[in-house]
């Protein structure tokens, strides 16, 4: 049967919107709890859904009992210092799994590289029923970061660089798309990441908000690209030469008892 999918991700993956007007708001993001939770960088999650309404961020599959990422429970004593983020999460309709606003520290381009990665939304998603897809809605303004995205996680010429200004809103099949933030500034970057299902409601809130399948490129030097993949390697390599010896220590340690 398959799931259902929306045939505006079907070409590149992603659909950009227009941008949203976060000047008018107030900054609620600084208001709600934070907690430590690593995820492609250095990041600490503010949660408004999670499993079942407690501040805490993991995957819906890790609960029990397991399910996939739907039906988040909304977190009151976050929810009320957030009222225009958690409308926003709401606006499209569609059924929302994890809702969560991110802090991300300044990184690389290469850091970003090492980090993209893919998600598991779809993990225990009953066949028939909508695809899962998340939304990233840029709060503070951060022109020259980008969403760097890869169909082919080895191959750079995949790539599409989303620049991440205020109210810059990107809606992205995270588990299709190798995805990582590069966040070039001085400060922390804040992000609306919300988990919707795919339907005709969430169809209709990507038409009424022009949303297209392809833009330009953020323009990074080839040579900043190729050092990058370099560097990827090799940390690639470190990381698979530790887990082995580890591996080996492992077999030492048991050998020996
Ligand atoms: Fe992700």
């Amino acid at each position: 049967m398959g799931y259902t999918k929306l045939e505006q991700f079907e070409k590149t993956g992603y659909v950009v919107l227009d941008r949203y007007d976060q000047s008018q708001d107030p900054a609620e993001w600084n208001d709600i709890t934070y907690v430590d939770w690593k995820s492609s960088g250095v990041t600490r999650f503010a949660p408004l859904a999670s499993a079942f309404g407690q501040i805490e961020c993991d995957g819906f599959w890790n609960h029990t009992p397991p399910r996939t990422d739907k039906d988040g429970v909304w977190i009151d004593e976050q929810t009320k210092k957030s009222p225009r983020l958690t409308a926003r999460a709401k606006e499209p309709g569609a059924n929302v799994g994890r809702c969560r606003v991110i802090e991300l520290q300044p990184n690389e381009y290469a850091d970003c590289i090492y980090n993209l990665h893919r998600d598991d939304n779809n993990r225990l998603n009953p066949d028939g029923t909508g695809w899962i897809v998340r939304g990233f809605f840029n709060l503070t303004d951060n022109p020259d970061s980008m969403m760097i995205l890869r169909e082919d996680r080895d191959d750079p010429s995949t790539e599409s660089r989303l620049a991440l200004p205020a109210g810059g809103q990107l809606i992205v099949d995270t588990q299709r798309l190798w995805h990582a933030v590069w966040h070039q500034g001085d400060v922390a970057r804040y992000c609306l990441i919300t988990s919707w299902e795919s339907g005709p409601e969430l169809g209709s809130y990507i038409e009424s908000y022009h949303g297209v399948d392809e833009v330009e490129s953020y323009p990074v030097p080839q040579e900043t690209i190729d050092a990058a993949q370099v560097e990827y390697r090799r940390r690639r390599a470190e990381r698979a030469a530790a887990l082995a010896a580890r591996s080996q220590a492992d077999v030492e340690v048991l050998s020996e008892a």
